[in-house]
């Protein structure tokens, strides 16, 4: 395999570095770099008087990434990042002392303390077990905790990631929904650490809430994401920073009616990141042009290359390799410490992180096979 979907020239981290952190923090590419360039020079040039074209872009945006989601555009709101759009979800809904929220345990930090934070409003929390070493979520984790909670009233919302952040444990998200709805709970979907990899259908999985920030396997900047509401919800979430941007009638500031926009804009308070959606607009048009299909194909081929590499090593691989597989591949080497070996590739330019007990490896659509096999030299050769 010479050729990677995503173009190389694209990414001159590939200069310095074997990238292999897509699940913490991505390079940018080149076409991001131009983007937020662009409209930086404007802002400089020109102050506000581009305004309304920069508006415009940032409804082509919005489209772009609803098109990545699966969803419509009138469905998706801005967001400065996931945490944002799980405090949407978690403080904008209306709880009632003795109301259910069932979340996995060994959840990112973001995923589950929005959850925990409703304790003191009097609802429960239930922290379920993943099972075994790869930290799986099949359905039937899920399906007992519902059934329980049947006894208790019910459940009113489950809250997950659809990919694990650590060993990298990809739910199946339509399967959760069906089985959720069917017991009467909302679903809110994490889905930073799948979305611009792995196809979605947000829309087509009936997923009530979802969010991502777009700085991981979308390939944009820090500090911006979109926040999913289906339409069928958005009069459930109340809107927690109303500001000029959430009305129906945002352009005229003399009128104070408090008319909510009837898309999920409502969730936008005031002036928007601009600059940073531009960039995100351009690493998004990037992967709809690769196709998530290919590149998802394709770090799924590196992925099995490198766990079949690692088996050969004798390193136990964290992550599952079946179907809950994703574009993560987390191991450990018994009698090695953690951290040495991610200090060892490292010094070999390597970009990975230590996380969930084993050393994260995350590639994306412009690696390639031969950074792998490279990888796997590295960590022959480093006598582990
Ligand atoms: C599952 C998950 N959710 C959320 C985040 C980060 O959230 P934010 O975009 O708010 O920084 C991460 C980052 O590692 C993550 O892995």
């Amino acid at each position: 395999m010479t050729e990677t979907p995503l173009p190389r020239s694209q990414f001159p981290v590939c200069e310095r570095f074997h990238y292999l952190n897509h699940a913490g923090v991505s390079p940018l590419p080149i076409a991001a770099q131009k983007a937020i360039a662009e409209i930086t020079d404007d802002f400089v040039r020109a102050g506000a008087a581009n305004f309304d074209h920069w508006q415009d872009a940032q409804e082509r945006a919005r489209s772009a990434a609803a098109a990545l989601l699966g969803v419509d555009p009138s469905d998706l709101a801005f967001v400065k990042n996931t945490t944002e759009g799980l405090g949407f979800v978690a403080n904008g809904l209306s709880w009632k002392r003795g109301d259910r929220v069932i979340v996995p345990d060994f959840e990112f930090p973001s995923t589950i303390y929005p959850w925990l934070s409703l304790r003191e409003l009097g609802v429960e929390v239930d922290i379920i077990k993943p099972v075994g070493e790869t930290h799986a979520l099949p359905i039937e984790v899920f399906a007992e905790a519902l059934e329980d909670n049947e006894r208790r009233g019910g459940t009113k919302l489950v809250a997950a990631s659809w990919v694990q952040y650590a060993r990298g444990y990809r739910l199946d998200a339509p399967r959760l929904v069906e089985l959720a709805h069917r017991y009467g709970a909302m679903v809110c979907l994490d889905v930073i650490q799948g979305a611009g990899l792995i196809p979605t259908a947000l829309e087509d999985w009936n997923v009530d809430f979802a969010m991502a920030d777009s700085h991981k396997w979308m390939l944009g900047p820090v500090g911006i994401g979109v926040f999913y509401v289906a339409s069928r919800c958005r009069h459930l979430l109340r809107p927690l920073e109303p500001g000029w941007a959430s009305v129906i009638h945002r352009d005229d500031f003399e009128n104070l009616d408090l008319a909510y926009d009837d898309t999920a804009r409502r969730f936008e308070g005031g002036t928007y990141n601009n600059i940073t959606i531009c960039g995100m607009h351009a690493s998004i048009d990037l992967i709809l042009k690769a196709g998530t299909e290919q590149l998802w194909r394709h770090v799924d081929t590196l992925a099995d290359h490198l766990a079949t590499g690692l088996g050969g090593l004798g390193a136990t691989v964290l992550s599952d390799r079946a179907e809950g597989r994703s574009g993560i591949v987390t191991f450990a080497v018994p009698g090695s410490d953690t951290s040495t070996v991610a200090d060892l590739v490292a010094q070999r330019g390597f970009q990975v992180s230590v996380r969930g007990g084993g050393v994260r490896v995350s590639p994306h659509g412009y690696n390639s096979l031969r950074e792998i096999d490279d990888l796997i030299s590295a960590l022959r050769s480093s006598a582990l």
